[in-house]
């Protein structure tokens, strides 16, 4: 019967050792007395900090996860949260996670703690981001292809005109500044609306062996000679054991220039941008039917003034800009170059310390 128990019991160890929810259990003073490898991946605590500690000293800061775990307890009823919930962490980003906590009986029937399981949303909540993001694109790809057909004729029209207009004034004729103020506006509506039309398009991709040390190097050296007003130092710290990877080099050269273009334009008078590219061996992308294929991670970093945490969310969103003769494209077409390499685009940026856009791009060969 004792052998029968233990059996049990190591069965019971395992299957808690490998569920990929996280599973804290609690005694009734609320100390945790159970934190499974999940739990410790997810809230980045090992078991030795978690095990025997106060819930409240680990998760004190995340409000909503205390309180529903405590509504488990008092009432004796198990709860579990239809909304994310944000869990605070020391080391990482908040997380959002789906949480149900229920009480724990003994034999006898008394109550003697909790069980809470947590599970990372954070997957789906960014594939539900890819999602909004080309629905947002298919409407405004609609609406470009309209407007760039009823604009660009009108334009061609008052670009023609102001043309002629300049011709005939005579070349000392101060009106001849209004005609090239006209000149200049209208190329750069020509502009936008290509630019537009560029995000919007389907355009199959050039495929070639693309050599990212490389195009980084480049992008970097042209965007030096830019900013002659501003004194920028740049520093390349480049895995030169990357291999060449497949895609678009135009397009992936495009990337580089609007992130590193944003970080030179964000830094006011005197900073620094630092470009880094390794083999983040950890990082695995999935497709179904396919082996896990390596990733290569690009940063860029500056340290102009950050991105206020309010703003972060829309910097993607097609015309958001704060600049005042900025479009708002630049980042929607970076992440429409990324989806279309099946990579990622992340930005963590902190007021006053700087900004770091992480490029993530699968390291495939075939
Ligand atoms: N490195 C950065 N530091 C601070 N803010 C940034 C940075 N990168 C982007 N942003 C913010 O995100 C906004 C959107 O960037 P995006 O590149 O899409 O458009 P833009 O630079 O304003 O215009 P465009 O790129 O079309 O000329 C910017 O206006 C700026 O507020
Ligand atoms: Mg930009």
């Amino acid at each position: 019967m004792k052998n029968g128990d233990q059996k049990d019991r190591s069965l019971y160890m395992r299957v808690l050792e490998n569920m990929e929810e996280a599973v804290v259990a609690i005694d009734d003073t609320e100390r945790i007395v159970l934190f499974n490898p999940a739990a410790q991946i997810c809230t980045g605590y090992s078991d030795r900090q978690a095990l025997q500690r106060p819930l409240e000293d680990l998760f004190g800061t995340s409000a909503d996860f205390l309180r529903l775990v405590r509504t488990a307890l008092q009432t004796g009823r198990s709860i579990t949260s239809h909304e994310d919930i944000l869990l605070h962490r020391s080391s990482a980003p908040p997380l959002p996670v789906g949480l149900s906590a229920s009480p724990l009986f003994n034999r006898k029937g008394d109550q003697e703690g909790a069980v809470i399981i947590l599970r990372d949303h954070s997957q789906i909540r960014e594939l539900e981001e890819t999602v909004r993001q080309a629905d947002r694109l298919a409407m405004l790809g609609t609406l470009a292809a309209g407007l760039a057909h009823e604009i660009k004729n009108p334009l061609g029209g008052i670009k023609g005109a102001a043309q002629l207009l300049n011709l005939e004034l005579p070349p000392d004729n101060p009106m001849r500044e209004y005609t090239q103020v006209m000149t200049r506006e209208v190329n750069r509506v020509n502009d936008l609306i290509e630019e537009l039309l560029d995000l919007t398009r389907p355009r199959p991709k050039q495929l070639s062996e693309v050599n990212l040390s490389r195009i980084l190097a480049d992008q970097v050296l042209m965007q030096k000679q830019s900013h002659p007003d501003k004194e920028i130092s740049y520093q390349l710290q480049l895995d030169p054991s990357i291999p060449p990877i497949r895609g678009d080099e135009n397009l992936l050269s495009r990337m580089f220039l609007n992130l590193l273009k944003n970080a030179a334009e964000a830094i006011a008078g005197e900073g620094n941008i630092t470009v880094t590219s390794r083999i983040a061996g950890q990082y695995l992308y999935n497709k179904p039917g396919e082996r896990p294929v390596p990733m290569v991670t690009v940063e860029i970093q500056d340290n102009g003034p950050g991105i206020p945490a309010e703003e972060l969310d829309r910097i993607f969103t097609p015309f958001f800009t704060t600049k005042n003769r900025g479009c708002g494209l630049g980042l929607a077409i970076c992440q429409k170059i990324i989806n279309e390499h099946q990579g990622s685009l992340r930005v963590s940026s902190q007021h006053q310390q700087g900004t770091t856009f992480t490029i993530s791009l699968p390291l495939k060969r075939t």
